[in-house]
């Protein structure tokens, strides 16, 4: 029998050589997307804002959003590998202050915790002073890559809890009608799943789970009803959502690293 996808299954996958050979790749060479940089400067006016960066993986975006200014970051993930290319990259770009840690996002410690993983230094003590971030950041699909819904919603009310009312989150997922091809590869995986002849080890209908440069990819497709429930069952209220195409055309580099995504932001209720 096939074992169904676990948190293990994708911490595994993120930590093997493929996927921390590709996000370093492009935390090194590609960074912050335009639309990326365009919703984050629209969302996070204020660059002196303590924020949280959860998937921080190699640090693409993480140092994308030091470069722009951002000086009180902190960020964390739960694939070692990926987290120690991050700090190594942010040592080279003498992005020092920023404050890494391990966590997963479904089992995010509070605030006292995050600054004991954090260890001394301004991030944490920006966080014990102020007592919850001022915003968070799930970049390039990362929440979606956590298998089961239920456990999405863990990590949306963990990062709900650890910021203060009022804050931003910003965070990204796989569109399942961005266009009419994928909306008729679901049509026919709709029936497979009728037809109980889906993959095995998927949790629900919009799971997908492949192959490629980057290594084993899960990845959870919501439609844009279940994401605006699960904010609403979260502790956050939906400002904005958009797809890529409709905020900044993006180099050829950005359109091979990731495909068509939807941009979320929500403030902490
Ligand atoms: C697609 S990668 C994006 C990495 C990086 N933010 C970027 O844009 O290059 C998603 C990241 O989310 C992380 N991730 C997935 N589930 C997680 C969880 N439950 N807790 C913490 N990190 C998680 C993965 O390890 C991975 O680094």
């Amino acid at each position: 029998m096939s074992r169904k996808i676990s948190p293990e299954t994708v911490k595994a996958d993120f930590n093997e050589v493929a996927a921390v050979l590709h996000y370093t790749r492009a935390a090194h060479e590609l960074g912050l997307w335009k639309s990326e940089r365009l919703v984050v400067g629209r969302f996070f006016p204020d660059r002196g804002a303590l924020l949280l960066e959860a998937g921080c993986g190699a640090g693409r975006a993480t140092l994308g959003l030091w470069e722009m200014g951002y000086r009180s970051l902190a960020a964390f993930d739960f694939a070692e590998e990926l987290l120690d290319q991050a700090r190594s990259l942010a040592a080279n770009r003498g992005a020092d202050g920023i404050g890494f840690f391990h966590a997963d996002a479904t089992a995010l410690p509070d605030c006292a915790g995050m600054c004991g993983l954090i260890g001394p230094g301004p991030v944490a003590d920006a966080l014990r002073l102020a007592g919850g971030f001022g915003g968070a950041l799930f970049l390039f699909n990362g929440l979606m890559q956590i298998p089961g819904r239920e456990r999405r919603r863990e990590a949306l009310r963990r990062l709900a809890a650890a910021c203060r009312p009022g804050a931003p989150l910003v965070f990204t997922t796989h569109d399942r009608n961005a266009s009419r091809t994928e909306q008729a590869l679901w049509r026919l995986e709709a029936v497979r799943w009728e037809k109980g002849l889906q993959d095995p080890r998927l949790n629900e209908f919009g799971d997908r789970y492949f192959e490629d440069e980057a290594g084993r990819t899960f990845m959870h497709l919501p439609d844009r009803t279940e994401i605006l429930d699960d904010l609403a069952e979260t502790g956050w209220r939906h400002d904005y959502d958009a797809l890529r195409r409709q905020i900044a055309a993006e180099t050829r580099a950005v359109r091979d690293f990731s495909d068509e995504c939807r941009f979320w932001a929500a403030t902490r209720a």
